[in-house]
């Protein structure tokens, strides 16, 4: 179980995150949903440690993540990986180099070096690419492919840390629907096969409902809604994303698609393909 308790996070006089406690349990698919601004990218990165709390404590499976330092975090950052919207690949590198960067923490400081991958390495980051049906791309450079490849190359690199935990912060942000659909499907896939825990940030309401079993909706820092789909109620849609008080507009694009299927009705499970419904 991957604990959150009482964290907190300023920069200067922003309360970037505020005091948030949260247990997602192993194998859960949780969406991360607000406006900008509310904290959510924030919260991703303390957990990924890539930024400390200012307060609080973050533990995974009882160890305190939060505490961790040298090869003790490096293992931490291997067994969470993480997805950015911009996919962070080294764009001049080619896309097999790129999925095997994921070993890194895997393996000795002079193996990575010498930039030594064994045959089995290879060949895992290979089947990880033709998982996401990008095999054919695996001699280009990283940097020629399009938005929707790039994303599908950082999870392989990602599903070569063999991670315990994803995160993804907004992955499908730059996508188009076709694309925001198949790195979605992939995310759904890892996390039903695999039983890998997800926590993805998502910017639009209608994904969360159809691909997580749990939303997370955060308002200036906290946590104002944690529930399954079916209890995201209009008013707690208006709590998530309304203003203080007043009745403000509740921007279009958040309840719009990304991805092109219409909002579930109210009680239906959460849609997922056939083969992984079992
Ligand atoms: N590195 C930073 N330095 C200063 N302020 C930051 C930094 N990162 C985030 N913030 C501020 O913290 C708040 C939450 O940001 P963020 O976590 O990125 O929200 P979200 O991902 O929900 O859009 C915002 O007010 C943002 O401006
Ligand atoms: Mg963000």
């Amino acid at each position: 179980m991957l604990a959150i308790r009482h964290v907190t996070r300023r920069f200067g006089e922003t309360t970037a995150v505020d005091k948030v406690d949260l247990e997602i349990a192993e194998g859960e698919m949780v969406g991360v949903i607000g406006r900008s601004g509310a904290g959510k990218s924030t919260l991703l990165r303390m957990i990924n440690r890539l930024i400390d709390p200012s307060e609080g404590e973050i533990s995974f499976q009882g160890t305190q993540v939060s505490a961790l330092g040298g090869a003790a975090l490096r293992r931490w950052q291997r067994d969470c990986a993480m997805i950015f919207q911009q996919f962070n690949l080294v764009p001049r590198l080619d896309v097999l180099t790129n999925v095997l960067l994921g070993r890194l923490n895997h393996r000795s400081t002079a193996l990575n070096l010498l930039s030594v991958y064994s045959r089995e390495e290879r060949l895992k980051a290979i089947a990880a690419l033709e998982r996401l049906d990008i095999a054919q791309t695996a001699l280009q450079r990283a940097g020629t492919l399009s938005g929707g490849q790039q994303q599908r190359v950082a999870i392989a690199r990602a599903l070569m840390q063999e991670p315990k935990v994803i995160l993804a912060d907004e992955p499908i942000a730059s996508l188009d629907p076709l694309n925001a659909k198949v790195v979605m499907d992939s995310l759904a896939d890892i996390n039903a096969r695999e039983g890998i825990t997800v926590v993805t940030n998502l910017h639009t309401l209608d994904t969360a409902r159809q691909y997580c079993s749990r939303i997370i909706g955060m308002a200036r820092g906290s946590v104002v809604f944690d529930g399954a789909p079916e209890e995201l109620t209009r008013e707690a849609v208006h709590r998530i994303y309304g203003g203080e008080g007043r009745a403000e507009a509740i921007p279009e694009e958040i309840t719009s698609t990304s991805i092109d299927t219409p909002l579930r009705p109210q009680g239906e499970q959460p849609r997922l393909e056939p083969a992984l419904a079992g």
